[in-house]
């Protein structure tokens, strides 16, 4: 059984480590971990999918912070990190499992060689309602609008109804606009661009995929589309100012929960002003009735 320094080490003397941006693997994973713990309760319990796990930084850091989920599971769509993960991690963090998964990606097509991928469908009917919690640093940072949605309408099926699933992503909004149009951004990016960009920009025409923004309405709406909804938002300071915990903006989505009946539904209880009057019929039960007829 390997040490988990000796994986990192393993992960900074491979070139595979630049694929996948270049920095200190074991820093990048702790910081991934603390953004994840900040907001994805894991225990004992959950179901982990580490989607675009790429050379496993995020799960080797989720372990050495004393995480022990039931399961987790890395997919990735590049033949040798899921090598490296299936050689190197998986013997020694335990319950991890990895998939090689299909997906073009012209950011990361150089790497794809002809190894059978499985299939979203495949893994659609394996997983179907499974992981109680997801995350995905720095992948849709990188994917097409096109993707952005097939993907996180594939993740939304693998997810169990009211698991949570987090992603990272460059969010176009007022603040982050015009923080870009005024040249504040942590990363060169082009003021003309910008100004033309409409709901995606795009920062290089030369590798389109190498840094890639959505406008906030889109990401609700694709999110919304695949089944889920956005239930927590933390903007990283990838577009200066100084705000934020993170580089990237941290978007944390609910897969729809399953409803429960309008009698099931525990409603917030009312202060009573008048304790002598009865307040009838009360007036939750008058909501419950309002809400029956009106859903059903
Ligand atoms: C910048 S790396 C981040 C890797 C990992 N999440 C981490 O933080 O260490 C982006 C990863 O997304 C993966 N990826 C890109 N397109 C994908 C797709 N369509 N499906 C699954 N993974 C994809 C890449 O292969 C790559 O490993």
């Amino acid at each position: 059984m390997t040490e988990l320094s000796q994986i990192y080490d393993l992960m900074r003397a491979s070139p595979m480590n630049d694929w996948v941006g270049g920095s200190d693997p074991e820093k990048v994973g702790d910081a991934c971990v603390n953004v994840l713990r900040r907001h994805v309760r894991l225990n004992g319990a959950s179901k982990v999918l580490d989607f675009g796990c790429g050379i496993g930084r995020g799960l080797v850091s989720l372990h050495k912070a004393g995480v022990r989920p039931t399961k987790i599971v890395g997919m990735d769509i590049m033949p040798p990190v899921i090598e490296f993960c299936e050689q190197n991690i998986a013997p020694t963090v335990p319950n991890t499992t990895f998939e090689l998964i299909e997906g073009m990606n012209d950011h990361y097509d150089r790497f794809i060689d002809e190894r059978d991928r499985a299939s979203h469908d495949d893994l659609r009917k394996k997983y179907q309602g499974y992981f109680t919690d997801g995350y995905a640093f720095s992948v849709f940072t990188h994917v097409t609008q096109d993707d952005f949605q097939k993907l996180l309408d594939f993740v939304s099926s693998m997810m169990k109804p009211g698991g949570r699933f987090l992603f990272t992503c460059f969010e176009l909004n007022a603040f982050s606009r015009h923080m870009v149009l005024s040249g504040q951004s942590m990363f060169p990016l082009d003021r003309q661009r910008m100004m033309d960009a409409q709901d995606v920009f795009i920062a290089n025409a030369d590798d389109p995929l190498s840094f890639i923004a959505f406008d906030a309405d889109l990401i609700r709406d694709m999110v919304w589309k695949a089944g889920m909804t956005i239930t927590r938002v933390s903007y990283g300071c990838w577009m200066g100012g100084g705000i934020g915990e993170s580089l990237q903006d941290v978007i944390v989505c609910t897969k729809l929960p399953e409803l429960k009946k309008i009698d099931d539904v525990e409603m917030t209880p009312l202060v009573r002003r008048e304790p002598d009057r009865p307040m009838t019929p009360p007036w939750p039960k008058r909501l419950r009735r309002y809400l029956k007829r009106r859903l059903g």
